[in-house]
């Protein structure tokens, strides 16, 4: 094979991995089991108890259960609309220039935080990655997230 065709070739397969969804069993699933179960599996509340008790849980580091594709998406559509993107960007769409809180849940180094941050946008969807609660987002917004099974 001459040079010209190898790269072509490298391309086409680097483009078309690319363009592969990201699922939630493929991607998200495996990335939640390590970074996110710990505190937010089947032992936690759900978010209407969390609410009710929210010191207490926040002090045992329970945050509210989220351990199912359903129950996720609970955080990102409806009703919670927006929290996972709130607590889980990096400071570059937030209000205040920080981080969300759990931004800094996603890696140990700062490298694996922006490639788990680029896997949980492209999960829900580049444009659709937006900080707006269920009271101010338009039904197109909410239209255009992605976030595949
Ligand atoms: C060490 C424990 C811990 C880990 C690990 C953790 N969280 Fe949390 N999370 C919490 C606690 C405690 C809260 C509630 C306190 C608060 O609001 O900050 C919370 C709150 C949240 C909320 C807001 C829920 C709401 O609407 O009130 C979201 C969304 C969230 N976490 C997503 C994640 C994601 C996604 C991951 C994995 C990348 C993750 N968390 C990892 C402890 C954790």
């Amino acid at each position: 094979m001459n040079q010209a065709v190898l790269t072509l070739a490298c391309l086409t397969l680097a483009f078309s991995a690319m363009a592969e969804d990201v699922t939630y069993r493929k991607d998200i699933r495996p990335l939640w089991e390590k970074r996110c179960a710990e505190c937010h599996g089947s032992a936690s509340p759900y978010l209407g108890e969390f609410e009710e008790n929210k010191e207490k849980h926040k002090e045992a580091d329970e945050g509210p259960r989220m351990d199912t594709y359903a129950d996720l998406l609970f955080f990102v559509a409806w009703p919670d609309t927006g929290a996972l993107m709130r607590r889980l960007d990096d400071g570059k769409n937030t209000k205040d220039g920080k981080p969300g809180n759990m931004y800094k849940k996603l890696g140990k180094t700062e490298e694996a935080r922006q490639q788990n941050l680029s896997l949980f946008k492209a999960w829900i969807g580049e444009d659709a990655w937006t900080m707006k609660k269920k009271g101010d987002i338009s039904k197109e917004e909410l239209l255009k997230i992605k976030a595949k099974y």
